[in-house]
């Protein structure tokens, strides 16, 4: 039986890919510090019926900590490894890049060191559509990377992180290019969350900008469908987007929310945020080329199956 580090796996796209890979008949080293930056007893309920899954193991342990990650390679012979663990979060990097570098590429470079001793056959790693910042639409990977953001910029070096310890130490590895993901067990300070939740409330919407602008949105199982492939996927070292290529403005993620709740927004309009990017839109021709990575859900799909999760577990976020 083949195993997997899955590095955050309590978070929201974390929990999905553990869910998958044991689906799939693999055994799962679930690794996290339930980092505070949102309650940690919803990242409980994320993995709560993994626990008894007999292939599932949840460790408890930080990144940024060598020896905890040590630890669990040498109580685990690891065979892939997904790292999916981050300080995640545009706007409140701003104000704490420091932490941001800790986690995001201190907290990298002690896997893949692990790696390193440990001779994993695929290091994939979640990087973020963040690295593009004010690059020109669409984004694609062989064009420029202009980060915003510290966070931006933390994604943007574990990425070169990853690239120098293929070179160095031959460690295949392929760094997955994130847009906006949303769905089922959502993060709670993300976009899709707090509009629907707002919306559904009749609490008021702040929109920062003008509503102009631009996400391409990636429903949760289109992104885990990415990462299985890079795991399968025969190559050395590449960067890949995923996302849907079909950007939505901002007002218009909004109506999709308004028609399904059958509620409408009150918006309230502030100004522009720092960190924050005008649009994102993935070139996702690489991914399809080289990982036959095709999205198939629609964002009115998507956010429907996000609304039924959204009313059937809100209560858990408080
Ligand atoms: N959700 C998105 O739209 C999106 C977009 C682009 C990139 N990403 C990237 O995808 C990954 C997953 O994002 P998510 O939305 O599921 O976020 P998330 O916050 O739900 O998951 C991240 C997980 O990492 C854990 N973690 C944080 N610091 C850690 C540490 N020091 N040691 C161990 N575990 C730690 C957290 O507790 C959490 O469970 C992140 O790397 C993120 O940067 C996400």
């Amino acid at each position: 039986m083949e195993t997997a580090l899955v590095t955050g796996g309590a978070g929201f796209i974390g929990s999905h890919l553990c869910e998958e890979l044991l689906g799939r008949g693999m055994k799962v080293v679930c690794f996290d510090n339930f980092e505070e930056n949102y309650p940690k007893s919803v990242k409980e309920a994320n993995i709560r019926g993994l626990l008894d899954d007999k292939n599932f193991v949840l460790v408890e342990g930080d990144v940024r900590k060598k020896e905890d990650v040590s630890g669990v390679f040498r109580q685990h012979k690891i065979n892939y490894v997904f790292h999916i663990a981050a300080k995640t979060g545009v706007r409140p990097s701003v104000n704490d890049p420091v932490s941001y570098f800790g986690t995001n590429v201190n907290g990298t470079i002690n896997v893949l060191d692990a790696c390193v001793k440990s001779k994993v056959k695929k290091f994939v790693f979640a990087s973020s559509s963040s690295v593009y910042g004010s690059a020109r639409i669409p984004f694609s990977e062989s064009g420029l990377t202009v980060p915003d953001s510290p966070y931006g910029v933390s994604k943007l070096a574990a990425e070169h992180i990853c690239r120098i310890y293929h070179n160095l130490y031959g460690i295949k590895s392929v760094c997955l290019r994130f847009f906006t993901v949303y769905g089922p067990r959502g993060r709670p300070d993300m976009a899709p969350y707090i509009f629907t939740d707002r919306i559904s409330r009749q609490l008021p919407v702040r929109v920062f900008g003008d509503g102009s602008s631009m996400r391409d949105y990636t429903y949760v199982k289109d992104a885990v469908a990415g990462l299985v492939k890079a795991m399968e996927a025969d190559m050395g070292f590449e960067v890949i987007n995923i996302g849907s290529s079909k950007p939505l403005k901002l007002v218009d993620f909004i109506g999709v929310i308004e028609k399904l709740l059958g509620k409408k927004a009150d918006v309230a309009v502030e100004g522009e945020q720092p960190g924050d990017m005008k649009a994102t839109y993935a070139d996702i021709s690489k991914a399809s080329l080289l990982i036959g990575f095709k999205p198939s859900v629609s964002v009115e799909q998507g956010m429907e199956e996000f609304v039924k999760w959204y009313r059937e577990s809100s209560s858990l976020v408080v």
